[in-house]
């Protein structure tokens, strides 16, 4: 069994690296992969770089090309939900676009033709996940992820995506990882830990807790590979 194990930005993945200790690398189509076994598993590390393009590479690059046969995301997200704080984990039970927009067409937003609005994520990591925040004594929260290439900071924009996607938690890769998966039939599991409130603030929250939020979803996902 080959995991990947991807985040979008360096600061989302250097935590994880960091457990890894001894790696190879490999660039490919513009990224670096990073290959070890961790504890017998064999993992394939990446961070795509930030939006849905990008995402959607390396997601693809690392089923494709590197022969993940899970996926398991770790990130930091901006809250929707009002109970979710800085620090807060988030598992995605399902993700939606909410920057795809054919309603000119009368189509629901997060729909084009052949697609759905959501992607579910896999059942079974999610239970799993239920398990190490047990163990962890963490309490995570499962929710609805969107997802976008837009850096929300607009209270307006967020309460829109709030009620259009019912949606707790946005960030900008977790809904093309889940597309890219989903049409390649590979299990994957998405965990965001709260960086911001999508707000006015927002960038100035996101700078202070990226590295910290990063971390918490990063150890998380680690605990969780010693039960896959
Ligand atoms: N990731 C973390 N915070 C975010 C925000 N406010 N908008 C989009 N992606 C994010």
């Amino acid at each position: 069994m080959k995991i990947a194990i991807m985040g979008a930005m360096p600061e989302e993945v250097a935590p994880i690296l960091e457990k890894l200790g001894n790696y190879t690398t490999t660039e490919y189509a513009g990224n670096k992969y990073y290959e070890a076994n961790y504890k017998g598993v064999d993992v394939v590390v990446a961070y795509s770089k930030i939006g849905k393009v990008f995402s959607t590479l390396t997601a693809t690059t690392m089923i494709e090309h590197f022969g993940c046969e899970k996926l398991l995301f770790s990130g930091v997200a901006g809250a929707v939900n009002p109970e979710l704080k800085v620090g807060d984990l988030v598992v995605a039970t399902k993700l939606s676009q909410h920057d795809l927009d054919i309603s000119a067409f009368g189509h629901p937003y997060g729909y084009v033709p052949e697609g759905s609005v959501y992607v579910e994520a896999d059942p079974e990591l999610i239970n799993i996940s239920k398990g190490v925040a047990q163990s962890l004594g963490k309490s995570v929260r499962e929710g609805i992820i969107a997802t976008g290439d837009q850096f929300v900071a607009n209270e307006d924009r967020k309460n829109w995506i709030g009620e259009t996607f019912n949606a707790d938690a946005l960030e900008m890769e977790g809904g093309s990882v889940a597309v890219v998966c989903n049409a390649l039939n590979v299990p994957f599991f998405i965990l965001r830990a709260i960086s911001d409130a999508a707000d006015m603030d927002a960038s100035f929250s996101f700078d202070e807790f990226l590295e910290t939020s990063a971390i918490e979803s990063a150890e998380f996902v680690m605990k969780m590979l010693d039960e896959i």
